[in-house]
């Protein structure tokens, strides 16, 4: 039997440029749920990342679209939007992807990017959270799950999880206990998110049936 529109899988993309710690854990969360997900793809912009093995060691594919094959960034989000088009993607998982997308690329996905970000946003946007909290001397630190919008680490938060930051902490001990949290705030977040375009899908059907 075949499932009507409003009920698919939400077909994800998964963007990263380094280890995937998060697209792991984004891969074990809707890998084993797959009447609610199906994975559309994975794409990594450099070759050397480490997350490609661990993604071909759970028997996956990565598209590769290296940025410095590319003479523009229009012409690599052009490249990388035709690939999302081609796999199905309805909802975009930015997980430590390093490369800042330009406002053109991020309107074509309104609404369908998220990203992950390590540190109570509207507190450290952009980069070494970590260190900085620390040299602020902040009693808690985190991570922020958002919508992503043209300006960076600016988007509307979806949701954040605190941990606390101790006096003996180190840049390293402090984006340890941070990832922690990362993973299983990412995964609640997309759920969020996957069931108000669900939602929103249903409305649209039932729009659709109304019509004479
Ligand atoms: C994470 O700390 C994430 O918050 C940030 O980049 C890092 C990526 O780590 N955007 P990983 O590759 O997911 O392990």
């Amino acid at each position: 039997m075949t499932r009507d529109s409003a009920t698919a899988p939400l077909r994800v993309s998964i963007l990263f440029s380094g280890r995937g710690s998060n697209m792991l854990a984004l891969l074990d969360h809707m890998m084993p749920r797959n009447e609610d997900y199906a994975i559309a793809s994975l794409i990594c912009n450099r070759p050397n990342a480490g997350g490609i093995a661990a993604a071909h060691e759970r028997g996956l594919t990565v598209s590769l679209i290296d940025h410095t094959h590319y003479d523009t960034k229009a012409t690599f989000e052009a490249a990388m939007h035709a690939q999302l088009l081609r796999d199905g993607t309805e909802l975009i998982c930015l997980a430590g992807f390093m490369r800042i997308l330009s406002a053109d690329f991020v309107g074509q996905w309104d609404q369908r990017i998220i990203n992950i970000h390590p540190s109570l946003l509207p507190l450290y946007k952009g980069l070494d959270t970590h260190r900085r909290a620390l040299e602020d001397g902040a009693s808690k630190h985190g991570c922020s799950v958002h919508y992503v919008v043209p300006e960076m680490d600016a988007g509307p938060v979806i949701l954040q999880s605190e941990v606390p930051v101790s006096t003996d902490d180190t840049e390293d001990s402090l984006a340890a206990r941070v990832l922690a949290v990362e993973h299983p705030t990412y995964c609640a977040a997309l759920d969020r998110v996957a069931a108000d375009i669900r939602s929103n899908r249903s409305a649209k059907n039932k729009a659709g049936q109304s019509r004479p």
